[in-house]
């Protein structure tokens, strides 16, 4: 057991770490060696969590050249998956003379509770619920006047009866508009104040200032009402030869049910909706956004009909394929770390300074092109013939062979099947 560790500096930290290894020198050296040479860029990149002793690389791929409203765009991803940044960027060339991608933002609206618990009569918390209200936004009003002059703040106060649920609970529903931020500390400290308001309203309304109890208030990470939805279209006959020796009806077909097996069982659906998230989340990374939010909206909302299902839908009527993903996507473009960390700024540069809208599109839009890109593969020549030749890669760099040995291996082994074994085996001919 350790004690203190938080107070050590990064150094006494690294060297407590280091000092569980057998070569504890090297140890510590392996950690050094990722740091940035920037000192202050350094203590930057420590300072976004605690307790750090080194960065922790992953790449930072581009897939050019994806159409999104006419738009070209070349999408930053940060995933350390190989495949992910390729089966984007053949979906998007295959569709950038299709017309492209398209994509809406269905809403902005995000919601935060403060769960409590009330007593006493309903009615009484009823019949005051608008004096209520307008002093919930009255005391907020520090908070809110700054997202107020950006065309955000509170929507809207709703209280709730959960009594059928659990007995005495109830519910403040808060709705926000974050604008072009994702809003999290903003609606947390609203919720916050709002907890304190009412704490003191119980009391007024009551003899007992035991009637009302605040339990908890927090934003709510699944965003139904801050959701986009993206898709691509064209005529069947324009899918001719995706697959080897298939026409365009076949392959619609096959891809139609492929989509709907994802409908109606989870366990394919789970990995369907992995496929998307493996777009959407390299791009919600690549600008500083928090992917872990991201996607436990995206499976609570793919779970909203209560059964869990794939997050999209093909239609494959009147001579067209039309393939849609709806998500909820609650992101920002300023503030957390979108400015700090230099790479997720660089991504926004790189991406035009987009809105939070627009953003919402294009994280989608990479979804819905890895996901097409997966079902492509998957109903054809399966996964594996990609996914192990660029693995190949990663087995070569593991095994120690040299920039030599890789051009070699990679041309033998462009029409064998790859496996550790075959590999190892091939590099200890060499
Ligand atoms: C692998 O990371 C993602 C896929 O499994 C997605 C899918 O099966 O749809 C290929």
């Amino acid at each position: 057991m350790v004690i203190g560790f938080s107070k050590l500096t990064r150094e006494q930290k690294r060297d407590f770490v280091a000092s569980l290894f057998e070569d504890h020198k090297s140890a510590a050296a392996q950690l050094d060696c990722f740091l940035h040479s920037d000192k202050s860029l350094q203590k930057r990149f420590e300072e976004f969590s605690e307790n750090t002793i080194s960065n922790y690389f992953l790449p930072y791929g581009i897939v050019p050249n994806i159409v999104i409203n006419d738009e070209i765009f070349h999408l930053p991803m940060v995933i350390e998956e190989s495949s992910v940044v390729a089966a984007a960027s053949n979906s998007a060339k295959f569709w950038a003379s299709r017309g492209g991608f398209h994509a809406q933002v269905l809403g902005m609206t995000k919601l935060g509770h403060v769960h409590f618990l009330w007593n006493e009569d309903p009615a009484i918390l009823f019949n005051a619920f608008d004096d209520i209200k307008n002093k919930l936004f009255f005391e907020a009003k520090y908070l809110t006047s700054n997202m107020e002059k950006r065309g955000g703040g509170i929507m809207d106060i709703e209280l709730v009866d959960m009594t059928h649920e659990i007995a005495d609970y109830y519910q403040l529903k808060v709705s926000f508009d974050t604008c072009d931020s994702m809003g999290a500390n903003f609606i947390n400290s609203c919720l916050e104040s709002f907890a304190n308001t009412l704490d003191g309203f119980g009391k007024a309304l009551s003899s007992d200032k035991n009637s009302l109890q605040v339990i908890m208030s927090i934003l709510s990470n699944y965003t139904p009402e801050c959701k986009v939805k993206v898709w691509v279209e064209c005529l069947i006959e324009e899918l001719d030869g995706l697959g080897e020796g298939m026409s365009g009806l076949e392959f619609a077909r096959k891809f139609e049910l492929a989509v709907k097996i994802a409908q109606i069982d989870p366990y394919r659906a789970t990995t369907h909706n992995k496929g998307i998230y493996n777009g959407i989340d390299a791009i919600v990374i690549a600008t500083g956004n928090d992917f872990r939010a991201i996607e436990a909206s995206g499976h609570a909302w793919a779970a909203h009909t209560g059964r869990y299902s794939g997050l999209t839908k093909v239609d494959i009527s009147n001579g067209r394929f039309c393939y849609t993903l709806e998500v909820p996507l609650s992101i920002g473009t300023v503030g957390g770390l979108t400015s700090l960390h230099p790479l997720a700024r660089f991504s926004l540069e790189l991406l035009g300074e987009p809105s939070a809208e627009k953003l919402m599109k294009i994280a989608a839009v990479a979804g819905l092109a890895n996901n097409f890109g997966a079902i492509r593969s998957l109903i054809t020549k399966g996964i594996q013939s990609g996914h192990m030749k660029m693995h190949l890669h990663n087995m070569l760099n593991f095994m120690g062979a040299t920039d030599a040995e890789k051009i070699r291996a990679e041309e033998w082994f462009k029409d064998k099947v790859v496996s550790y074994k075959a590999v190892k085996d091939y590099l200890q001919k060499l």
